[in-house]
C-alpha cells in the first residue's frame, strides 16, 4: 500500500501499517458498520503481533558489535537488557551478538563472565541462558590499531556466513569517550562503517553520552564520526529518553485537548525538573572528576526533559521533526547571565552525612576523588525559555547526588485563581494547582486541585488525583536500555539525539561551564552540603520567588 500523507510518500511497511489502521478507525468512527467489521477482522489478524505496543516494525537480522563488552556497561545494562528481549521474544531472528575489548578471551569465557554478572543480580532460567548464549561470540581486539578491525571484520564476515545476519552490524561504542573518535575512525579505516548497496547489509553506531565536553569538542567529535558515517547510522543514546514516563510526556501534552490550552505562560508560574539522586559516585571517580553534574545530567537528561515539557508539537510524530522542535526550543533559551549568575545557578558539592541510616563519605573522600576537588555533585539551574509561549516563566532545573531520596519528577506550577470569591468566608490562603510528571519513583501523573471541606464552615481542602502509570496495563513493558537497543535495531532515530541538539546545548551550557571553572571565587561558588540533606541550604533562596 502506498498513502500519501502531506508530502511524504512512502511504502515503509511500518508507515502501510499504521496507515491502514488509520483509515479503518477513521471510518469506523464515522459509523460505518462495514469497516467496523474490517477493523475487528484486523485485531483478529493471525500475521499481526499480538502485542501492538511492544514493538513498532520489523526487525531485520543483525549483529550487535559490543566495542568495551569487558566494561561495565555491558554487564550492568547491555547484557541483561538483551536476554530480558530474548526471553520476551524481541529480538531479531537470527542475532548474533560479538563482544569486543582487549581482554584476551574466547567465546566461552565470555559467555561464562556475562552468566555470572547476571547471576549477581538473581537467579536466572539456566535453561534460557544457554539458549541465548549460543548467540554470543568475543574476540579481543585494540582499540587503536588497524589490523585489529581488520581481523574483526573477517569474524564479522564469518559469523553472518554461518549465522545468516546478512551483513546488517549494529557498534555499540562501550568504551570511555576519550576512545570514541579513534574506534569511529578505525571501524571507518577497516571498511566497517560502509553499508552495502542492494540490500548487502546496514551499518550503524551507537554512541553514549557524553557527546564531547564542551561545544568545541562535540563538534570536533561529530566531524570525526561523519567522516565515516552518515547521520543516519549514528545513534546518539540518552538513556532517558526511553523512560516509558518521559516518553509519555508527549503523549500527555499533545493527545489531549484539556492541557494544551493551559500549557502557557498566561496559567502556569513556574516548572521544576528535578532529578535527585541518592547514591554518590560509585566507583566512577575517573570520569565524574572530568565531567561534574552540569555535564553529567544537564547537558542531556535534563535538557532533554526540559524540551518535552516546553517544545511546540510536530506536525507529525517522525523522529526529524519532533527534533525539530526540540531544537527550536533550544534556540529560544534565554543565554545565560554569566556576568551575574547569582539568582540563575547554585552549586553545590556532597560532604559527609547519612543515607538510609547509614554513614557515607564525603565525595572528597570518595576512591579516586582529589582530597582539593572543586567538582559539583550538585546544581540548580534557573533557566528562561524566550518566546511567546513561555515568556517570563521560570524553569528551575535541579540535580544532584547524595541527596535524600531518589526522585525525578516535572512539577507544573500553576497561577493562583486571578479572584478569590470566598475572601469574606475563608481564612486561609488559596493554594494554585499543581501537575505533577512522576519518573521515578512513582511512575505518576498527580493533579493537586482545592476542595471543600465536608462539614458546615467553609473550608478548604488540598485534594490529589493520580494515575500511576502501571493502573490497567497488564502487557509487557520495556526497560530504557531494552527499548534503545530495539530502536537501534529499527532504525527508530525518534528517542536519540541530533547533532543540532546536542551542539545547541553545549552553546547554552559552555559559558556556564567556563564561568563556573575559571572563576576566581570558584570554591565559594561551590556549597558543601551535607549527603541525605536536600541540597545547600543556600540553593533553597534561589527558589525564594516561587515558595
Ligand atoms: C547517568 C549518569 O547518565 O544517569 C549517572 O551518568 C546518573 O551519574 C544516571 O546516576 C541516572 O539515571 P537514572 O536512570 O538512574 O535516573
Amino acid at each position: 500500500m502506498r498513502i500519501r500523507r502531506g508530502a511524504v510518500i512512502t511504502s515503509d511497511k511500518k508507515w502501510d501499517e499504521r496507515a491502514r489502521r488509520w483509515v479503518m478507525e477513521e471510518q469506523t468512527r464515522r459509523g460505518n458498520p462495514e469497516f467496523e467489521a474490517v477493523v475487528k477482522g484486523v485485531a483478529e489478524e493471525p500475521g499481526l503481533p499480538k502485542d501492538q505496543c511492544l514493538i513498532d516494525g520489523v526487525l531485520e537480522p543483525c549483529t550487535l558489535v559490543i566495542i568495551g563488552a569487558s566494561g561495565d556497561l555491558t554487564t550492568r545494562k547491555l547484557v541483561p537488557s538483551l536476554f530480558k528481549l530474548y526471553l520476551s521474544n524481541g529480538l531479531p531472528s537470527p542475532f548474533v551478538i560479538l563482544g569486543c575489548s582487549r581482554t584476551k578471551m574466547d567465546d566461552d569465557g565470555f559467555r561464562d563472565r556475562m552468566e555470572k554478572a547476571l547471576s549477581e543480580g538473581g537467579s536466572i532460567d539456566r535453561e534460557k541462558w544457554k539458549g541465548f548464549a549460543r548467540s554470543l561470540f568475543y574476540r579481543s581486539i585494540e582499540y587503536d590499531d588497524v589490523p585489529s578491525y581488520v581481523n574483526l571484520a573477517e569474524s564479522l564476515r564469518t559469523l553472518e556466513r554461518e549465522h545468516g545476519t546478512k551483513g546488517n552490524r549494529i557498534f555499540y561504542l562501550a568504551i570511555p569517550p576519550t576512545l570514541y573518535e579513534i574506534t569511529a575512525q578505525m571501524l571507518g579505516k577497516a571498511d566497517l562503517s560502509a553499508e552495502r548497496k542492494d540490500g548487502g547489509g546496514w551499518a550503524r553506531i551507537v554512541v553514549e553520552k557524553p557527546f564531547g565536553r564542551d561545544l568545541e569538542t562535540a563538534v570536533a567529535l561529530d566531524r570525526t564520526i561523519h567522516e565515516y558515517f552518515q547521520e543516519r547510522q549514528i545513534f546518539r543514546i540518552d538513556h532517558y529518553l526511553a523512560k516509558e514516563t518521559v516518553q509519555n510526556i508527549l503523549m500527555f501534552r499533545f493527545a489531549n485537548a484539556i492541557f494544551e490550552p493551559l500549557w502557557n505562560r498566561r496559567y502556569i508560574d513556574h516548572v521544576s525538573i528535578t532529578a535527585a539522586e541518592s547514591l554518590g559516585v560509585e566507583h566512577r571517580a575517573g570520569y565524574y572528576e572530568q565531567a561534574g553534574v552540569l555535564r553529567d545530567m544537564f547537558q542531556n537528561h535534563m535538557m532533554q526533559l526540559l524540551a518535552l515539557t516546553a517544545m511546540e508539537p510536530s506536525s507529525l510524530f517522525e523522529a526529524d521533526l519532533v527534533r525539530d522542535e526540540k531544537a527550536k526550543l533550544y534556540r529560544a533559551l534565554r543565554p545565560f547571565a554569566v556576568d551575574n549568575p547569582e539568582g540563575y545557578i547554585d552549586l553545590g558539592q556532597y560532604g559527609q552525612g547519612t543515607i538510609g541510616g547509614k554513614a557515607v563519605p564525603a565525595y572528597r573522600e570518595e576512591p579516586g576523588v582529589s582530597p582539593e576537588s572543586l567538582t559539583p555533585t550538585f546544581a540548580i539551574l534557573k533557566v528562561y525559555v524566550d518566546n511567546w509561549r513561555w515568556q517570563g516563566v521560570p524553569f528551575y532545573m535541579t540535580s544532584g547526588k547524595r541527596l535524600e531520596r531518589k526522585l525525578t519528577q516535572i512539577a507544573i506550577q500553576f497561577k493562583e485563581v486571578p479572584h478569590s470569591m470566598f475572601r469574606q468566608v475563608l481564612e486561609e490562603h488559596i493554594s494554585a494547582n499543581r501537575l505533577i510528571l512522576g519518573i521515578y519513583p512513582e511512575e505518576k501523573i498527580s493533579l493537586v486541585f482545592e476542595t471543600k471541606n465536608p462539614g458546615g464552615r467553609v473550608c478548604l481542602r488540598l485534594v490529589t488525583m493520580d494515575f500511576n502509570y502501571q493502573q490497567g496495563y497488564k502487557g509487557p513493558a520495556l526497560d530504557a536500555y531494552e527499548k534503545v537497543l530495539l530502536d537501534v535495531m529499527l532504525g527508530d532515530h525518534m528517542l536519540f539525539w541530533r547533532q543540532d541538539g546536542v551542539e545547541l546545548c553545549w552553546s547554552f551550557l559552555t559559558p556556564i561551564l567556563w564561568e563556573c571553572e575559571t572563576c576566581s571565587n570558584r570554591s565559594e561558588m561551590l556549597r558543601l552540603y551535607p549527603a541525605g540533606s536536600r541540597g545547600p541550604e543556600a540553593a533553597k533562596k534561589l527558589l525564594q520567588d516561587h515558595g
